[in-house]
């Protein structure tokens, strides 16, 4: 396994794997690796010949008031991780050599960027897209896998790589889950013990929500105030945004029909977590 870091080399090197007519499978990341990455990786190593993770915490993606400076990191730690798992490059460049001084482009998909976590972290998800782009442009890969524990980046990403044509194959795989349910996220080691088991809630009320779908409610207001109840019922926990979206467009719907998104982000102390379920109905 080898450590890329500039942009430059690493260019080269995917040039250079193409010629041999070999395959670039891509799993980017921000480091700090859980089973959930590890999970991407397996599917990338599974469906290419050349396996590149990208470990870079993108400065773009973080609001003035969020945790860039205390985002945990482990390089070691990752490394090994990724050793086992047969990983043949780690590409981890600088922030100096992602955004040089005079550094000035950036991608936004207004209609997809502006919902739900765009709501709160305004500019986060114009982040995660440009630096997407640019590392799909340096690792050039013929495919690449992201989570659906982050869902709207992934919609995100699939629409740009539609619209920008890029020739990647997206592949979304399913979110990896503790035993008890709770989405895996580097932020679950923000969560006090307490909070921690509280959290597995998030889990509870999506699972209700897409029970009751499933049951036949149509009412979307009734299942949002359900999951609100749940959510509620729990002191620590502070509801950012409980909502119903088309999958695919993230735009809200009027009735339930087709394949819809239950997402929900949920404040406990200082950390916010994600989890969405996808849910398919005729
Ligand atoms: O999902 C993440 O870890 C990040 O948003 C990504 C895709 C690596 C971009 O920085």
């Amino acid at each position: 396994m080898k450590i890329i870091k500039t942009p430059q080399a690493m260019q080269k090197i995917a040039d250079s794997i193409h010629r041999q007519g070999k395959t670039i499978g891509f799993v980017p990341t921000m480091g700090y690796l859980h089973q959930g990455h590890l999970d991407l990786v397996k599917i990338a190593r599974r469906k290419s010949d050349i396996v590149v993770v990208s470990i870079f915490v993108n400065p773009t993606q973080f609001g003035p008031k969020e945790d860039l400076n205390k985002y945990p990191r482990d390089f070691n730690r990752d490394e090994k991780l990724l050793a086992k798992e047969k990983v043949d490059y780690i590409f981890y460049p600088t922030v100096k050599s992602m955004y040089p001084k005079n550094y000035a482009t950036s991608i936004d998909l207004p209609s997809l960027t502006n919902v739900l976590c765009g709501k709160s972290r305004p500019a986060h998800f114009q982040g995660v897209a440009t630096i997407v782009a640019k590392l799909f442009n340096i690792v050039k890969p013929d495919l690449a896998v992201f989570g659906q524990k982050d869902g709207q980046q992934a919609v995100i990403i699939k629409q740009m790589v539609q619209d920008l044509n890029f020739p990647i194959k997206i592949i979304v795989a399913p979110t990896t889950r503790e035993k008890d349910g709770l989405a895996m996220s580097s932020r679950n080691i923000y969560l006090t013990p307490e909070q921690r088991e509280q959290a597995v809630v998030l889990y509870h009320a999506l699972q209700h929500a897409k029970k009751m779908i499933k049951d036949g409610e149509k009412n979307i207001h009734k299942i949002i105030a359900l999951m609100e109840e749940l959510i509620e019922s729990i002191p620590d926990a502070k509801i950012d945004y409980i909502q119903i979206v088309d999958a695919d467009t993230l735009q809200p719907i009027q009735q339930i029909s087709g394949k819809i998104l239950i997402a929900l982000a949920v404040k406990f102390g200082h950390c916010r977590l994600i989890d969405n379920m996808i849910v398919k109905i005729r």
